[in-house]
């Protein structure tokens, strides 16, 4: 069954041709509106000892030209042509959905202000600021070497977010914080330090303005569930999709330029994909991709129930033991323990390891949560009574 659906349109009208509440995450990358054409050309270096270039241990290499792929990002109205986009973004989005949108300093701001005019001020849960350290520098300014993404809920009260998903990061001063800690490493804050994608790396696709896997992974991994449907509208070379297949997600992707398509061709070789043109039959793919999630978000629910069960039984067999003693858990915090819906299964497992001293139980209240937010610490609070 096809997990990627591939539109080569215009993305406004895909949009329109899709119904309400279909998508669980949109992560989108609009052109930035640099003013200029974006283009990169594909290089590669061989070993030549003719060649132009000095690289490890001195050896010499010929640089090989390849491709040149581009697109034009130059937009008198940008906001006028976001504005429809956006408005039709929170139409599909689902009840516990988000948006996470990426943009840089240069119109950052204009969208913020139209964004909240779309979702509500009170949607706006977070910017993230990515930053990284590569390319020239300016002797005339600070140089700029971040991006900005701004993440809009649908509701405010209610959404994704699996705290237990999140990879962790070294701390600074790892010996301030004792083993145990520095081996497990810290979360994240909202500024996220990863480098662009390396040009000799892997991942590079050769296609301008390719996002890192790491950013994107960390999104899909918080943000959604196994058999959620993705979506970006401005795709490009499909970093978006490469990361919901790869985490058992599916995505639908648009974009309106051929050689991003084609990136995305050599990209999902060996993915099963549904390619299409133009967008009348969006619907109907949407349905296919829907019928893949809902068998992986079934495995999944089996997988989590499983794990759950599991903990349970080490739980009370923990709890019988101690039964007798003055450590024996309390009852309140057993009930926490096995109450949060949105937790996955080997946050389960995790954090009914981390339960086992006073110190730690803090701690998993807070992961438990679901949430860093206070409003949704609130919301659990009243609904457990609390
Ligand atoms: C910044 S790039 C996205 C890069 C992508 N995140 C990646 O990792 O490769 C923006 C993309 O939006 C596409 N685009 C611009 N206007 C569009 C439109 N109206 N409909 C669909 N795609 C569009 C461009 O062709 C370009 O590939």
């Amino acid at each position: 069954m096809p997990r990627l659906a591939v539109f080569h349109a215009d993305n406004l009208a895909v949009l329109r041709a899709l119904p309400d509440a279909c998508v669980d995450l949109i992560y989108i990358d609009p052109p930035f509106n640099t003013g200029r054409v974006q283009r990169r050309t594909h290089v590669a270096t061989v070993r030549d000892d003719n060649g132009d270039r000095i690289g490890f241990k001195g050896q010499l290499y010929r640089t090989i030209r390849g491709e040149t792929s581009g697109y034009d990002d130059r937009f008198d109205d940008f906001l006028g042509f976001l504005q429809p986009r956006m408005e039709e973004a929170y139409r599909i989005l689902s009840p516990e959905g988000s948006l996470f949108f990426h943009l840089d300093y240069r119109e950052i701001h204009y969208c913020k202000v139209m964004l909240d005019g779309i979702f509500g001020r009170a949607s706006f849960i977070n910017e993230i600021i990515w930053a990284y350290d590569y390319g020239a520098r300016s002797k005339t300014r600070w140089p700029a070497k971040h991006d900005n993404i701004l993440w809009y809920a649908k509701n405010p009260e209610s959404f994704t977010f699996n705290f237990d998903a999140m990879d962790r990061i070294p701390y600074m001063a790892p010996g301030l914080v004792g083993p145990r800690k520095a081996a497990l490493g810290k979360t994240p804050t909202d500024v996220w330090w990863h480098t662009i994608v390396c040009p000799n790396s892997r991942e590079k696709t050769g296609y301008a303005t390719q996002k890192p896997r790491a950013i994107i992974d960390r999104i899909v991994k918080v943000h959604s569930r196994p058999g959620d449907v993705l979506c970006d509208f401005f795709a490009g070379s499909g970093t978006l999709g490469e990361s919901a297949a790869a985490l058992g997600r599916s995505a639908l992707l648009v974009d309106s330029n051929i050689e991003a398509v084609q990136v995305m061709k050599r990209r999902f070789a060996g993915l099963d994909v549904l390619w299409r043109r133009g967008s009348p039959r969006a619907s109907s793919s949407l349905e296919l991709l829907k019928e893949a999630a809902a068998a992986d978000r079934e495995a999944f629910r089996a997988a989590e129930q499983t794990a759950a069960e599991k903990a349970w039984a080490g739980a009370e067999s923990a709890d019988s033991a101690e039964a007798d003693g003055p450590a024996a858990a309390s009852p309140q915090k057993r009930t926490r323990k096995a109450a949060s819906p949105r937790k996955d299964a080997a946050g389960a497992a995790s954090s009914r390891k981390r339960a086992t001293t006073k110190k730690t139980a803090r701690k998993t209240t807070r992961t438990e949560g679901g949430s860093a937010s206070p409003r949704m610490a609130g919301r659990r609070a009243a609904a457990k009574g609390g």
